[in-house]
């Protein structure tokens, strides 16, 4: 049986835009010599694992999709999509299978990327490491899991990193990435509402993620003034006086311009 909960389907053409372009630069899906992604809880439709491939494919021509979902009928459903389509020969391939958190690979393989996307968010909290647990044991060892939430359009974004143990390196989550449409934005801490399972009922006032939704409200209307050169100027100034105000910025201002901002996992006060 596969493991978890069949939960509501929803989902859009180009809502997971955002966090697929972060996915792009994941190292581990570069290098590795096998490059099998996994989708898991796809949903209603076939579209947004068919976008993911279309997205990976670029910086990895022999990318190899697997879509995953507890509810068997989405799975016939994705198959008749794919013949619909004409994509059922498609080569890398792109396959649906029945499957939960145990993330069923074929013999033998592991995953590079694991994107596992408005899938926790219908779980109690409770339930979230156990599914990272076995999730994570599907990954090679360069591997990321990708565990994340996002509105029903993907203006609102948030998603965690996790790697699998590697060394000295527990098992576990790495970072938590913020991904806003900034163009019309009131305030960075929309962001809160669609926050990560793991995340999202800690978001009060004393807790690290509080103090992170603050933080970026603050220095988003200190900056204000830079509106007059657009939001972008505005956000990167953001994140600018963030990372030189103590928060463990990781990715550099590349990302920044695209409307995300990458925090150190440690920063979040959950180990
Ligand atoms: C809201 S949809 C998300 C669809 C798509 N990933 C997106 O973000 O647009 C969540 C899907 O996850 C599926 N799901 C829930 N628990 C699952 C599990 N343990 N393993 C696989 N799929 C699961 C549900 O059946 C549902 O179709």
């Amino acid at each position: 049986m596969p493991v978890g909960n069949i939960t509501r389907g929803t989902t859009n053409p180009n809502r997971l835009r955002r966090v697929d372009r972060w996915i792009q630069t994941w190292p581990g899906l570069r290098s590795t010599g096998d490059p099998l992604v996994v989708d898991l809880g796809f949903g209603a439709s076939a579209v947004t694992t068919v976008e993911l491939r279309e997205r990976l494919v670029r910086v990895r021509p022999d990318v190899e999709l697997l879509g995953l979902e507890i509810d068997p009928a989405r799975v016939a459903s994705a198959r008749e999509d794919l013949l619909r389509w004409g994509m059922t020969d498609a080569h890398p391939p792109i396959r649906f299978d029945l499957g939960g958190f145990e993330t069923p690979l074929p013999r033998g393989r592991k995953a590079t990327v694991i994107r596992a996307f408005n899938v926790l968010r219908q779980y109690d909290e409770p339930h979230v490491p156990a599914a990272w647990e076995s999730m994570l044991a599907a990954l090679q060892p360069n591997g990321v899991l990708v565990d994340g939430t996002c509105d029903e359009i993907g203006r609102v974004s948030t998603w965690l990193a996790l790697t699998p143990a590697v060394g000295d390196r527990p098992a576990g989550p790495q970072s938590l990435t913020l991904s806003l449409k900034l163009d019309g934005l009131d305030v960075p801490s929309i962001a809160a509402e669609r926050l990560p399972k793991a995340l999202i009922h800690h978001n009060v006032p004393g807790d690290a993620v509080n103090n992170l939704m603050t933080d970026l409200d603050k220095w988003w209307a200190v900056h204000a003034p830079l509106s007059t050169f657009g939001a972008t100027q505005r956000w990167m100034a953001t994140v600018e006086s963030l990372k030189s105000n103590g928060w463990p910025v990781l990715a550099g201002r590349t990302r920044w311009r695209l409307g995300e901002i990458t925090i150190a996992w440690g920063a979040l006060g959950r180990d």
